[in-house]
């Protein structure tokens, strides 16, 4: 069996190989499989539209400082939940709460996080198809020598599209349902550490075209150089959603990968560096689209489409585009897909678990709804586009519900749990990081600063208090 087996959608009664293997394959496994869960379209697609929506560098501020001070102190929460527990996030939650004597009821966060993962899914599967659709508009040779008007009339002829949006999307639900169901995820884990470097190099690419089109220093500035003015209570609250969003938190995603993972793990060193690979990732698309952004003219809040109108654009105009843009295209895919077998891992894992679902039937009907989920979807980039509930179409309320409502809140009962909840001996047992200073602070940080940083950026974006 590969030793990466352990990752996503393999039963737990499978990880064990043998005990002195078990350690580093299985710690280079989740490590893979955690950063294949990160990294995806949350780093190249959505950060740079929310940052250019956003106003740039006050935005980008934000948002690191939610990543240090909540995003990785809860990760090590979540890992350290589902590896106490071994696990799927509602058991874990409840089998924790029994330990401490605490309510049943925690198990909710649990379900809230498989729904969250559940509905964030249902919309990514219709941008990876957006990805996967790419590959193909770039090998044609439609990206050579295009205009800016060009590149988003060809996105928007795409969006306009139901019929092949739908098609896109529904590969994407096949794909990632085949893969889950079949437990195959090893290989694509596998994949991941070629993946990530070449994804990394392609970028650099593309960050070497942006330094050449002699707007650098303007995209730099917009996304490094803060001004707060720029700045509303909505934007916070985006950003502390995109910090969950991007590290797959409170979604059931890093909870059960948690729960593969050994014990003599450092947990601490685990998901700083998933969280390092995460950011640098996502600076780096940042630094690479808002120079093209500039030099061609263009919004940086366009929206949804931002890549896919601003890369072709690069692709164009670089040497061997076709080769760059086709990998590049391909790569996104991939990274979606590590990302949307993690989405799904916990839904399918919980209908066997509980429903007694065989495996096939989870995915067969959790790929159904999802596929029904996102023909909503679908239809908001075109016929349904002007069909508003609280001035929001239905992609972008399944975005706002999910990314700055639930994700906070699932975040905020996580850290909760973890740091008043469970005893402060099993924590500090389980985080490995002793009774110094580092547990106290990582204690202090989940008892205080993250509740009410997140309580916070909530009252200020509801307008009950102002800063
Ligand atoms: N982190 C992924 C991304 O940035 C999305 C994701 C969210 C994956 C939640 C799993 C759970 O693309």
């Amino acid at each position: 069996m590969s030793d990466l087996t352990v990752a996503g959608s393999v039963p737990a009664d499978r990880l064990t190989t043998s005990p002195k293997r078990l350690q580093w394959s299985s710690r280079m496994a989740f490590i893979l499989a955690a950063a294949g869960s990160a990294v995806g379209l949350g780093n190249i697609w959505k950060f740079p539209y929310i940052t250019g929506e956003n106003g740039g560098g006050a935005f980008v501020l934000v948002y690191l400082a939610c990543i240090l001070l909540i995003g990785i102190p809860v990760m090590m929460a979540e890992i350290m939940i589902g590896r106490r527990a071994q696990k799927n996030p509602t058991d874990a939650m409840a089998a924790l709460a029994l330990e401490a004597k605490a309510s049943k009821l925690w198990q909710g966060v649990g379900w809230m996080g498989v729904i969250t993962g559940f509905l964030i899914l249902s919309f990514y599967t219709v941008i990876a198809g957006w990805a996967v659709s790419y590959i193909f508009t770039s090998g044609s040779g439609a990206f050579t020598d295009i205009t800016p008007d060009q590149a988003g009339a060809m996105f928007g002829a795409m969006l306009a599209d139901p019929v092949r949006l739908l098609s896109w999307s529904t590969l994407v639900v096949i794909l990632t349902m085949y893969i889950v169901g079949r437990g195959v995820s090893a290989g694509l884990e596998k994949a991941v550490s070629y993946l990530m470097p070449g994804l990394l190099i392609l970028i650099l690419i593309m960050v070497g075209y942006a330094m050449s089109t002699g707007h650098f220093m303007e995209g730099l500035e917009f996304l490094f150089a803060p001004d707060f003015s720029k700045l509303s209570t909505e934007s916070v609250l985006v950003a502390l959603g995109h910090a969950f969003f991007t590290l797959s938190l409170a979604s059931g995603a890093i909870m059960t990968y948690g729960s593969y993972l050994p014990k003599n793990t450092s947990i601490v060193k685990t998901s700083i560096a998933v969280a390092i690979v995460d950011t640098v990732v996502a600076l780096l698309a940042g630094m690479a689209i808002f120079p093209i952004v500039f030099a061609y003219g263009l919004e940086p809040g366009a929206g949804p489409g931002l890549i896919f109108v601003t890369l072709p654009i690069a692709f164009g105009q670089m040497p061997f585009g076709i080769v760059f843009g086709t990998l590049f295209f391909v790569m996104l895919s991939i990274a979606a897909l590590t990302s949307a077998i993690s989405l799904i891992e916990p839904a399918v894992a919980w209908l066997t678990e509980k429903c007694q679902f065989s495996r096939l039937k989870a995915c067969v009907t959790s790929g159904l709804v999802l596929w029904i989920l996102g023909v909503g979807t679908v239809l908001s980039f075109n016929i349904w586009e002007q069909h508003k509930i609280f001035g929001k179409n239905f992609f972008e309320l399944i975005d706002f519900l999910t990314a700055n409502l639930m994700m906070p809140l699932g975040g905020l009962l996580v850290a909760i749990f973890s740091a008043w909840i469970i005893n402060s001996k099993v924590a500090e047992q389980e985080l490995g990081l002793g009774k110094g200073i580092c547990f106290k602070l990582w204690q202090l940080t989940m008892r205080y600063l993250t509740p009410i940083g997140i309580v916070v950026v909530f009252l200020n974006a509801l307008g009950v208090i102002s800063l």
